[in-house]
């Protein structure tokens, strides 16, 4: 009895919220997901407009339709214990995927402050900001978080990006030489900030996209993502990086 009053209850927030996240397998696509923001609230936009659009983006990279926060991103500790320093980055102007997960996901912005759909800028569309655990880097405080937007020590040598070289004991300990044939998303840095996907030797580094596919296609499992959430072996998304 119990269950029949709570569950329709349950929907309704999850529905209200996101979307159908409820209703989407990993690797089937945006369509169903919490990402999936198509055909809600007062204006039924389309499946991409949250984050991508042909004309008047944020950002050419991307095509970015989603406002910028505009807090600096930063971590308590100065380095890690690969004695790699962790980064700064700036949400308005780094060009890695990782500042455009925290348009939304650092809880500054509406979720649905877009610049641009149909032809101008549409206004009332799903007016909330993302809480509690969806939110990462509050304020631009990142402590707690796995390093992103981070040099990752492939080949066994130290690597530059985002203006951070991995330290000795990186490169010495146990890691994958090479986590893309395992599904693992890297990107490099051309030395002038610009980010483009796919490893380079000495220049590669990793992003909130290393771990979580947004559009659910290369997806594995819960939360988007790009390994499997339980485990020890390769599929196990923490074994997909390091070799431990
Ligand atoms: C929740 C935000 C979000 C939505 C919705 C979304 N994308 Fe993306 N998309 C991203 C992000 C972030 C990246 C960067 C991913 C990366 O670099 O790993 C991206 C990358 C891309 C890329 C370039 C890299 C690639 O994966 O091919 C294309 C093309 C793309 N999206 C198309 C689409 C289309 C088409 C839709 C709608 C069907 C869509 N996206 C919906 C966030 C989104
Ligand atoms: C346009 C805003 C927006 C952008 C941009 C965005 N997200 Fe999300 N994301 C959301 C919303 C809304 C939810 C659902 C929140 C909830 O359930 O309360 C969500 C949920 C998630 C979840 C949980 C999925 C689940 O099944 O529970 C993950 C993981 C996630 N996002 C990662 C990312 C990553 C990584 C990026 C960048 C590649 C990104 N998001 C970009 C709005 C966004
Ligand atoms: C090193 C891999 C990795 C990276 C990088 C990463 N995540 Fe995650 N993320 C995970 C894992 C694993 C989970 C599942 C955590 C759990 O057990 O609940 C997760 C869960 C989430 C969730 C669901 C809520 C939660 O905390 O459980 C959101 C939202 C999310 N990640 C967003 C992001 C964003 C935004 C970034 C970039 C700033 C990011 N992630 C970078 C591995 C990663
Ligand atoms: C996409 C590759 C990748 C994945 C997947 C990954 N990591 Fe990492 N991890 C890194 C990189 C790169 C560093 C920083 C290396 C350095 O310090 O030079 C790092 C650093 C760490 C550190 C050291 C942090 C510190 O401050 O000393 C820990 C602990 C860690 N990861 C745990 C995990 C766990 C747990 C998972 C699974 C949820 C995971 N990693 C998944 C790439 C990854």
């Amino acid at each position: 009895m119990k269950t029949k009053l709570t569950l329709p209850l349950v929907l309704f927030f999850s529905i209200a919220l996101a979307p159908a996240s409820i209703f989407a397998l990993p690797g089937d696509g945006i369509s169903g997901t919490a990402h999936d923001f198509a055909g809600i609230g007062a204006v039924a936009t389309g499946a991409c407009t949250f984050c991508h659009t042909p004309h008047q983006a944020q950002t050419t990279a991307l095509l970015w339709n989603h406002t910028l926060s505009t807090n600096n991103f930063t971590w308590d500790d100065p380095s890690t214990t690969g004695g790699t320093d962790y980064p700064t980055f700036a949400g308005d102007s780094y060009k890695g995927p990782t500042a455009k997960c925290l348009s939304c996901h650092d809880g500054s912005v509406a979720v649905g402050d877009i610049g641009w759909w149909n032809g101008g800028t549409p206004v009332g569309l799903l007016n909330f900001s993302l809480t509690g655990a969806m939110q990462t880097g509050v304020g631009g405080d990142m402590s707690g978080n796995h390093p992103v937007a981070m040099p990752y020590p492939i080949g066994g040598t130290a690597n530059t990006y985002n203006g951070v070289t991995n330290g000795a004991p990186a490169v010495t300990s146990g890691w994958q030489s090479d986590p893309e044939s395992l599904g693992i998303r890297l990107f490099n840095d051309d030395g002038s900030g610009n980010i483009s996907a796919g490893s380079q030797s000495g220049q590669t580094g990793i992003e909130c996209t290393s771990c979580h596919d947004p559009h659910n296609n290369a997806a594995v499992d819960v939360f988007l993502l790009l390994g499997t959430i339980g485990g020890t072996g390769t599929d196990y998304i923490c074994s997909k990086c390091h070799n431990k």
